[in-house]
């Protein structure tokens, strides 16, 4: 028997945020140095910025890019990183055992953001630091001329000013391995008053407080409810994390496990909206869901064999990503789409070496992790309203975690004339989806991406980087009533895309 998708392409459920295929650039491991920025490299511009890797970047199309992290922002003193290079201080940097050379800072990162076609979102120190680092970073950043900081940024070489929207007030400030980790009275009082003297600033600023660090917190979602107490009308966004990793899973298990992400967004719009209710405020709160990604800790750790503690851009916290991995990734992604009525924001942490759909190595190739795959397309055709579905009669998986888990899941976007359905199959049969078009447009298809691999553990290297890479297979034809039958082969991820015809 098939499963039924009826897609209700003239109901839109939500209009897609494009910042929901953002993504994070932190100084930690080879992100930035020997990922974006290896001066001396083949193929680095004049400024040090590694060419193929921004080939690599530029087609996703990424709308914005957090920086500079992550734990590392939570001792982070932002004039390090500014002025002549020269000058410019080695620092020990505690969160990640390393040391920072500060070649790269905030001038350098908008910079780049300009070659890769992108914008920033700019976290701020609220960790060893506070509202008084924070305003002078603002200043420096948004303030044309004619002021202490803006006149330093002047001085700098940069005449005109930076004009950052978002600002992420601190990260992960409920966790304990943050430096500066407070409490979340403490934390919601500084966040609020930095939000606050931050719209004295520019009442436009799209503000991030931060929430939980991930539903695994003790203090999970007690802490957003307190922190957004003291933040809600001083603040756009609460953040959320999540990252999920394979451990000791079983397959079915770990694939189905996207659904905790579903089930965290949930718990922050009750949240959110208990507070709102409680204090009679007039907007929803928006989710920034500013980390997300598959990332088993064992596989990509922190510190790995070998390390040298305090060293320079160490290979930490790189992961090889499998088809499976890419496949849960997917997921991830398909969930983050069908709540954006409430995700505004979502970064792909990270987006080079650490964590990362891009891989390179030091002097040598840059190259596409199977994750890259999927986030090129959600990012490329996930773009305009998210549209009304209906799914009926999709096979389950028993597992032990996550009881039964449907095997398909889709998502359907349009954007004007186009429709792009999104469609994974992470059972481990074959499965016929018969598609039902309604409503007043007929549609034709004219792509369908898949990615699929029998080799469950089939990754991509610079010898073999396209072992895991999506084909385009033949097209379906939609019949004049608007049906269409697909057939999903066991593990894959389908982008089919349709225009419309009248
Ligand atoms: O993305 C890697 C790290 O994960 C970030 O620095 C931190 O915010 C999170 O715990």
């Amino acid at each position: 028997m098939s499963s039924l998708l009826r897609i209700f392409s003239d109901d839109p459920i939500a209009t897609i945020d494009p910042r929901l295929y953002g993504s994070f650039i932190e100084h930690l491991g080879r992100c930035v140095y020997t990922g974006i920025y290896e001066p001396g490299h083949p193929a680095s511009d004049a400024a040090g910025w590694r060419t193929d890797v921004l080939d690599l970047v530029r087609p996703l199309h990424v709308p914005i890019v957090r920086y500079p992290g992550g734990n590392f922002v939570s001792a982070y003193d932002w004039e390090d990183g500014v002025g002549p290079r020269s000058k410019r201080p080695r620092r020990l940097d505690f969160a990640w055992a390393s040391t920072e050379t500060n070649q790269v800072g905030t001038n350098e990162f908008m910079d780049w953001c300009k070659l890769a076609g992108t914008t920033s979102m700019m976290a701020v120190n609220l960790g060893t630091r506070g509202l008084d680092a924070a305003r002078a970073l603002l200043e420096y950043c948004n303030h044309p001329r004619d002021s202490k900081y803006s006149d330093l940024r002047r001085s700098h070489g940069y005449a005109d000013p930076h004009n950052v929207r978002v600002w992420c007030l601190g990260n992960e400030m409920d966790g304990p391995w943050q430096t500066g980790h407070k409490t979340a009275l403490e934390y919601g009082r500084l966040a609020a008053e930095t939000a606050r003297a931050f719209r004295q600033f520019d009442p436009t600023l799209e503000l991030v407080a931060c929430g939980s660090s991930g539903a695994f917190m003790i203090t999970f979602p007690e802490w957003d409810r307190e922190v957004l107490e003291h933040t809600y009308d001083s603040v756009d966004a609460i953040s959320l994390h999540l990252y999920l990793g394979r451990y000791e899973h079983s397959l079915a298990d770990y694939l189905a496990s996207a659904v905790t992400l579903e089930n965290q967004i949930n718990a922050i719009v009750a949240t959110c909206d208990y507070v709102q209710a409680r204090g009679r405020h007039k907007k929803p709160m928006a989710l920034s869901f500013d980390e997300w990604n598959v990332w088993d800790m064992k596989k990509g750790p922190a510190n790995p064999p070998g390390m040298v503690r305090w060293s320079e851009a160490q290979p930490q916290v790189e992961q090889i990503y499998t088809f499976a991995d890419a496949l849960l990734f997917a997921g991830l992604m398909l969930g983050l789409i069908r709540h954006s009525k409430r995700v505004r924001m979502a970064c792909l942490a990270q987006l080079v070496n650490v964590i990362a759909p891009i891989m390179t190595r030091p002097g040598g190739a840059a190259w596409r992790q199977p994750i890259y795959w999927i986030y090129l397309h959600g990012s490329l055709h996930g773009r305009g309203d998210l549209v009304e579905t209906r799914m009926s009669g999709t096979p389950v998986t028993e597992t032990k975690n996550h009881g039964a888990s449907p095997d398909l899941d889709t998502v359907v976007t349009r954007n004007g004339d186009q429709l792009t359905v999104f469609a994974l199959n992470r059972g481990a049969g074959a499965h016929p989806l018969e598609l039902r078009l309604d409503g007043a447009v007929c549609w034709k298809m004219v792509a369908h991406e898949l990615l699929s691999s029998t080799d469950l553990e089939a990754t991509n290297s610079p010898e073999s980087p396209s072992t895991v890479a999506p084909r385009k297979i033949g097209l379906t034809p939609v019949s004049a009533d608007g049906h269409l039958t697909l057939r999903l082969s066991a593990y894959s991820w389908h982008c089919i895309r349709l225009i419309a015809t009248v």
